[in-house]
């Protein structure tokens, strides 16, 4: 069934846990990742970004996964990601997403809080829910730009947050998006001090090539949303080499069951690791 993100985000609060929010970019992902969720009774996001349209046009995605959604056993949220203009923002909207996230994070916290509280008042009249970001997660979401990481500092989430009445928080405590070049390591400290000083659920973006341990930790001090994109490309791709490399894909149908299976294994891994399995009941 088709959720508010809002809903998913107060229950994961209330039982302390993170519930995973997946791109994808086509039919497959989003059967591999639906059929994961329902296998394990989990809520879960369906989210594209702004940055992919040229891949995926909104028109047609947009519509795909807000099907899959109403047709689910679990409860599903679709949800804009990174969305950058008002126009692709008001579209997403227009055609029944419900949620949004508006990406201010390069403006002045002033000018996010003031993009914020725009998109916050469109959102409104479709009752859908608003995502911000402060603070800068390193690289970007097609890996088009090399953004460097710059840490949230607690005090801006306090007055961002008074500010805007904002549904979620992304912040940044040292993650980034694509694969990491070395090891992350997550500033806990500021996560606890945003964690304690808000009481917005918070969202940690770039969430692929994360030890479990760390996802765990996040999903105990309030990170109540976790993005993943790349481990679900990756997965989908290996997936397909390796039956090519067995020789088990004879014909185009061998090749979608080969993605969708790369989805659903991805997905699966990180709604246990997240700790959501079984909590897609009592949602509405
Ligand atoms: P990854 O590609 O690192 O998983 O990041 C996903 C993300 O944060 C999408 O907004």
């Amino acid at each position: 069934m088709l959720v508010n993100m809002k809903k998913l985000l107060e229950k994961a609060e209330q039982g302390n846990y993170a519930v995973g929010s997946f791109s994808v970019a086509n039919m497959e992902m989003v059967l591999g990742v639906i059929k994961a969720a329902e296998e394990l009774g989990a809520p879960i996001i369906l989210q594209i970004a702004e940055v992919r349209l040229k891949q995926s046009p909104l028109n047609i995605i947009g519509p795909l996964m807000l099907a899959a959604a109403r047709g689910a056993t679990v409860p599903v949220a679709v949800h804009f990601d990174h969305g950058k203009t008002l126009e692709k923002i008001s579209e997403a909207l227009e055609l029944g997403f419900t949620s949004v996230m508006y990406d201010g994070s390069h403006l002045s916290l002033e000018e996010n809080i003031m993009m914020t509280d725009t998109v916050m008042a469109l959102a409104k009249q479709y009752g859908a829910s608003v995502e911000a970001e402060i603070g800068c997660v390193g690289g970007s979401e097609d890996g088009s730009e090399d953004i460097a990481i710059n840490c949230t500092k607690p005090e801006d989430a306090v007055l961002f947050e008074k500010s805007t009445g904002v549904d979620a928080l992304a912040i940044a405590i040292g993650n980034a998006h694509g694969n990491y070049k070395e090891e992350p390591k997550l500033r806990f400290d500021i996560l606890e001090k945003v964690d304690e000083m808000t009481t917005t659920p918070l969202v940690l973006h770039g969430g692929t090539g994360i030890s479990d341990e760390d996802f765990k930790r996040c999903s105990k001090t309030g990170i109540r949303k976790i993005n993943i994109a790349t481990a679900t490309f990756d997965s989908v791709e290996n997936t397909v080499r390796k039956c090519y490399n067995n020789n088990s894909i004879n014909g185009y149908y061998d090749l979608q069951e080969a993605e969708v299976k790369g989805a659903y294994e991805n997905a699966k891994r990180h709604i246990l690791v997240f700790g959501s399995d079984k909590k897609g009941i009592n949602i509405i």
